[in-house]
């Protein structure tokens, strides 16, 4: 009987990470997932395994646990590893810089030494479009742009994390490596059984829409309606987060095929941008449930406007996104009724 090929997946059961260990199963990897729950939900272990109909190896680890890192290594001797376990709240990382600092880069280090350790063959490093900071006189980026001084800490952790993994690749050429660089994730699996959790008040945009939907929040603010951009509201890539999901095994899939080592970035988004308006009506046209919202002052940091040229992900992992922002709006609609279902049956 053929193996299945092994998979660390770190924050597994987060929201990306978890989409992920889904398309993982269905395109034939066995997920191991290192996760200790401090920012995701032990339910989420549960409903991957109705989604799979699979038991889930889950192992509650700290990354930053070199010794128990090492020892799960040791006996799964997987063939990849796709990182995704790290702090990611903006406004948090202002506040407790180090904390950022001390997690996201110490993890990154001790993965790392185990892909040395354990000649694990592919590694897939979950980075983000904010590595740009404001691009200058454009909208549409690739990879070429130059890495900015990030906005935050956790942006800088973003960079710093891409830079050790360029050292590392230097010292160990043979590994092969893919920075994979977000743009906007949204949206849920469309069981409706997994999604985005945000912890406290949701920084992030559609969150805070289907909060504010569903009674959570009061209303939506809109910040800022005086940008340059044609109804004045901010644009952003929003990539549903199956598409996302589906790009880390195509990685995985590529580097597998590679006869030599290889370290690149590859952004991943729709190639298209929406206005913060634009997904306001889509939400209400989508769901016909009406918003309230109001226009407010620029949130500090923000870039006007922003989207991915995605011609390397369609060109080098094959990829094309397939869902709609609609599709996006949708099932993160679902998500959230989902969510206040279970909660006021508590
Ligand atoms: C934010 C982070 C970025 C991070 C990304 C992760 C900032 C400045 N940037 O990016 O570092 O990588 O999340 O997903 O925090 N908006 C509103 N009202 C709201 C919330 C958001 O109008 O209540 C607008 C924002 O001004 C922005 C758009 O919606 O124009 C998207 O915001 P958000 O979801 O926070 O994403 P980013 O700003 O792109």
């Amino acid at each position: 009987m053929d193996e299945k090929k092994k998979i660390i997946v770190t924050g597994g059961a987060g929201y990306i990470g978890s989409h992920t260990v889904v398309a993982l199963i269905e395109n034939g990897y066995e997920p191991i997932v290192i996760d200790d729950f401090r920012n995701s939900q032990k339910a989420v272990v549960a409903n991957l395994e109705k989604i799979t109909g699979q038991k889930l190896s889950v192992h509650a680890i700290d990354c930053c646990n070199e010794e128990a890192v090492r020892n799960l290594f040791a006996s799964e001797k997987p063939m990849g590893i796709i990182h995704f376990a790290a702090y990611k709240a903006v406004g948090e990382s202002v506040e407790n810089p180090l904390m950022y600092y001390q997690n996201n880069l110490q993890s990154l280090v001790v993965l790392l030494k185990m892909v040395k350790e354990f000649k694990v063959e592919t590694f897939v490093f979950s980075s983000s479009c904010t590595v740009y900071g404001e691009p200058k006189g454009a909208i549409s980026v690739d990879e070429g742009f130059p890495i900015a001084k990030a906005f935050s800490p956790y942006g800088q952790t973003k960079i710093i994390c891409e830079q050790i993994i360029e050292d590392f690749h230097k010292s160990h050429p043979e590994g092969k490596m893919i920075c994979l660089r977000y743009f906007n994730p949204v949206g849920a699996h469309e069981s409706a059984l997994i999604g985005e959790y945000p912890i406290g008040k949701p920084n992030n945009l559609l969150p805070f829409i289907t909060q504010t939907a569903i009674g959570k929040r009061e209303i939506l603010t809109i910040f800022g309606k005086d940008y340059d951009t044609p109804d004045g509201t901010c644009i952003r890539d929003y990539i549903h987060v199956c598409d996302l999901a589906e790009a880390h095994v195509r990685s995985i899939a590529f580097l597998e095929k590679q006869n030599r080592g290889l370290l690149d970035a590859v952004n991943v988004g729709t190639g298209k941008g929406t206005s913060v308006k634009e997904m306001v009506d889509t939400f209400e046209e989508a769901t016909g449930v009406e918003l309230k919202h109001q226009f407010g002052p620029r949130r500090q940091g923000d870039v006007p406007a922003i989207y991915a040229n995605n011609e390397k992900m369609q060109r080098v992992l094959g990829f094309t996104p397939q869902k709609t922002i609609r599709d996006s709006i949708t099932s993160a609609w679902n998500w959230e009724k989902y969510i206040h279902e279970n909660e006021s049956s508590k």
